[in-house]
C-alpha cells in the first residue's frame, strides 16, 4: 500500500472523544519507549507526525493520524512506566483498557515488544487479555537494527515458543526497524488486506 496522505486528526483523552466517522483504526500499543509513535512516523514516511522522546511516557492520549482519508493509525500511550500509571489502577491505565476493549472503531491492535528482550510479563498478560475478550491482534518486534538477522531469528522464534503454549495459532507477527525502514511493507500490505 502507498501512504499518500498522513494527516493528524486529533487527540482524545477519552473514547468519546475519538471520530465519530466509520473509518476503521488500527492501533499501537506496547509498553512505553518500545517505539509506536516511532512507527507511526516510518509507516508514513513523516517525521514528526507523532511525537517521540527518549523518555518513556511521553505520549498520554489516544491519537488519530488519518491515512488516504480511508483508515486510521492509531498511536496509543504506552503501559508498563511507573511514573505515568501510578496514579492509575492497575497495570493498564483506563484511557488503554476502555479503547482497547470498548472502542468500536477499533479493527486492529498491533503489540509492539522490543525485539532485544525476554517475552515480558506485562506484555504476556496484556495478550492474555486480548486472548479473553477476542481482540484481533498481531505482534510487531521492534527495534530489529540493533540485532543481527540471527539474534532477531531466535528472539521471535523464542516469543512463538512461550505463546504456544497458550495459543493454538500464533498471531501474525512482524519484525520492525523505525530507524532502517524494515517491516513497512509487511505492516502496511497487511493493513491493505484487512482493509
Ligand atoms: P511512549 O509514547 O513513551 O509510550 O513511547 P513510544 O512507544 O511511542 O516510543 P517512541 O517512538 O517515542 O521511541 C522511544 C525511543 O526509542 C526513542 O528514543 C526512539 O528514537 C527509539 N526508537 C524507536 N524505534 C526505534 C528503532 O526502530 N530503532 C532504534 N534504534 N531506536 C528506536
Ligand atoms: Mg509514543
Amino acid at each position: 500500500m502507498q501512504v499518500n496522505k498522513a494527516e493528524f486528526k486529533c487527540s482524545s483523552e477519552k473514547i468519546s472523544q475519538v471520530p465519530k466517522d466509520d473509518l476503521r483504526d488500527f492501533a499501537f500499543i506496547g509498553r512505553s519507549n518500545v517505539g509506536k509513535s516511532s512507527l507511526v512516523n516510518m509507516l508514513t514516511n513523516h517525521k514528526g507526525l507523532a511525537k517521540v522522546s527518549s523518555t518513556p511516557g511521553k505520549t498520554r492520549l489516544i491519537n488519530h493520524f488519518c491515512i488516504n482519508n480511508s483508515w486510521y493509525l492509531v498511536d496509543l500511550p504506552g503501559y508498563g512506566y511507573a511514573r505515568v500509571s501510578k496514579d492509575k489502577r492497575g497495570e493498564f491505565s483506563k484511557i488503554i483498557l476502555d479503547y482497547v476493549l470498548k472502542c468500536e472503531k477499533m479493527h486492529f491492535l498491533f503489540v509492539l515488544v522490543d525485539s532485544r528482550l525476554e517475552p515480558q510479563t506485562i506484555d504476556l498478560k496484556f495478550i492474555e487479555l486480548l486472548g479473553e475478550n477476542g481482540i484481533p491482534f498481531g505482534i510487531i518486534f521492534t527495534k530489529a537494527d540493533k540485532l543481527s538477522a540471527s539474534q532477531l531469528r531466535r528472539s521471535v522464534e523464542r516469543y512463538g515458543k512461550v505463546l504456544s503454549e497458550q495459543w493454538e495459532e500464533l498471531p501474525p507477527m512482524f519484525t520492525s526497524s523505525s530507524e532502517k525502514g524494515l517491516g513497512r511493507d509487511e505492516i502496511l500490505g497487511f493493513i491493505e488486506k484487512c482493509l
